[in-house]
């Protein structure tokens, strides 16, 4: 029997096995790492959302405080269908919701808004970066403070070395093969994902998918400029998950807005 392979959009498949091609991410201490950011910008932060939180594994971590109130959006249901299916596990209180951070809609607004792992770089241009900085403006509370990061060059060259041609086969279930390249002209990262579904009993290819996941690769002096032309204005700009300022090699900048 021949098998179509079957191209899907960005983060439906792959939610699934999300959090096993995840497995290396320090999750809990990039968990801290935003806690202590808020600790030091807006210390008497209550109410905070993540915007693209994927399977809501920061937000899940941040709720184990017992410091916020939080609530969590992304643009994948499927991403949000898994975050959820840990919530109810955890007993969580945080009210997940499928939604493009290009067009927030709130009743509400957050004293912090936060959006992490490169969630950014999903935006190609310049108009929506300020587009997204519109959105959250418009529900952030006085004095409250908006944070993400985003991955520079540098950081994609270093990452293909590893990224590309990896392979991994989970609990039988899937197996993935991920390529890994980037276009140093244009700046972009793609990130091929190859899903395979396996018949747990004989291991044989059920289904076939591809995920092409594009992302736009910006210097630290880029979305400095791009971040000129919103009404936000930079509190910090750190060096990957230090409290040190970033700089011209800094692999990831964490950005802190007001
Ligand atoms: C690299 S993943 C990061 C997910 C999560 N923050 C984490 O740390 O695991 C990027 C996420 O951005 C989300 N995303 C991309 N474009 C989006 C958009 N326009 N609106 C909302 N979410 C978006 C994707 O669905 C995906 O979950």
């Amino acid at each position: 029997m021949t098998l179509t392979l079957k191209e899907k959009p960005t983060y439906s498949v792959l939610a699934d096995i999300y959090d096993i091609v995840m497995a290396d991410v320090d999750y809990e201490t990039w968990a801290d790492y935003i806690d202590e950011i808020i600790l030091m910008h807006q210390p008497t932060a209550r109410s905070i959302l993540e915007l693209a939180c994927g399977t809501g594994t920061i937000a899940l971590s941040l709720e184990e405080l017992d410091c916020y109130e939080i609530s969590a959006t992304d643009g994948s249901p499927d991403m949000i269908r898994i975050a959820r299916q840990k919530a109810a596990k955890a007993n969580s209180e945080i009210n997940f919701q499928t939604m493009n951070f290009l067009n927030l809609s709130f009743e509400r607004s957050f004293d912090v808004i936060y959006m992490v792992f490169d969630s950014l770089n999903y935006l190609h241009t310049k108009e929506d970066i300020i587009q997204l900085h519109k959105e959250v403006k418009n529900i952030l509370n006085p004095g409250g403070i908006f944070v993400y990061d985003f991955t520079t060059p540098r950081n994609s060259r270093k990452a293909i070395r590893f990224l590309n041609n990896e392979s991994k086969t989970i609990d039988g279930e899937y197996r993935y093969h991920r390529e890994s390249s980037f276009n140093a002209k244009e700046r972009i990262h793609t990130n091929r994902f190859h899903i395979e579904k396996l018949d747990e009993t004989n291991g044989d290819i059920i289904e076939k998918f591809e995920e092409q996941h594009q992302q736009k690769i910006y210097t630290l002096d880029d979305i400095q400029s791009i971040i000129k032309k919103t009404d936000f204005e930079v509190v910090q700009a750190y060096d990957g998950f230090e409290l040190k300022p970033a700089h011209k090699k800094s692999l990831r900048v964490t950005m802190v807005l007001k």
